[in-house]
């Protein structure tokens, strides 16, 4: 079982709203075709907010201060929405996906998120790829979001994946915002051992903390299956991660 997380970032252009990057994900679809066609593995596919999930939370944290039950339902149709849309490209490239309306299969048991993965696996059983999305959904009487970083972690944790992938706009983990000429790429990175060489600031509208938040969840979740923070915006990567191919990205360890 694979499970790959598209980032927000690749997905959509996270600095003006509503966007989305279609020649990336033309290449990121044709690219995981082109791996279920050839292995039929099993996979997972999780998508972010970019701008769309993110831009919605984020107008309503300015002017609200949190998420109330009418910016729930926008942002949790919103990414519906833009999961059934791509599941649609997925359709039309042959592939068959289906969307799992997120915030119906997790809940917070005693402040710990429980997933419903028994629905997903009988799914799974029958070659069908599922698509879940970050989404928001019930904490303690509260609206709070369940980022695409966290499903991932969490699906890969509980359903023993051999591999992870976060499909990003980078090479992976850098000491340094990539935008700095003196960035240090980081070709691995141990969650134990290297959270603390990192200082990274996000672009654009994310509620849920970038690349630093994506590392910080998988403390939690981290069996020593195979991690990868891949560049989705060079054409064949993702590919070549999902055969194990050599790139340029960041793996990550416990
Ligand atoms: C956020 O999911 C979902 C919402 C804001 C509703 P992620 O945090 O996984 O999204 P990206 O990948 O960073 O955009």
């Amino acid at each position: 079982l694979i499970i790959v997380k598209l980032g927000g970032s690749v997905l959509t252009d996270k600095t003006k709203p509503f966007t989305i990057r279609y020649a990336t994900l033309m290449n990121l679809i044709s690219d995981i075709r082109k791996y279920i066609n050839e292995t039929k593995n099993a996979m997972i596919i999780v998508l972010g907010g970019g701008s769309f999930g993110h831009f919605i939370v984020s107008k309503c944290i300015e002017d609200k201060g949190f998420i109330d039950e009418y910016c729930a339902s926008l942002t949790s149709n919103v990414m519906n929405e833009l999961a059934l849309h791509i599941s649609r490209l997925f359709n039309i490239s042959g592939l068959s996906t289906m969307v799992f309306t997120t915030h119906s299969i997790f809940t917070y048991d005693n402040y710990e998120l429980k997933g419903d993965t028994k629905i997903i696996n009988h799914y799974l059983k029958q070659q069908i790829v599922p698509i879940l999305y970050g989404d928001v959904i019930l904490y303690k009487g509260r609206f709070k979001v369940l980022s695409g970083d966290e499903i991932s972690w969490y699906l890969a944790s509980i359903l023993n994946a051999d591999k992870l992938i976060f499909v990003t706009d980078v090479d992976g983990v850098y000491d340094r915002h990539p935008r700095y000429p003196n960035a240090r790429h980081l070709p691995l990175i141990s969650l134990s051992k290297d959270l603390n060489k990192i200082r990274i600031e996000t672009r654009g509208y994310d509620v849920t903390g970038g690349i630093i938040g994506k590392l910080k969840i998988g403390l939690r979740y981290h069996r020593g299956f195979e991690v990868l923070i891949i560049n989705g915006l060079i054409k064949g990567n993702l590919y070549k991660a999902l055969i194990g191919e050599k790139i340029k990205a960041t793996k990550v360890i416990p």
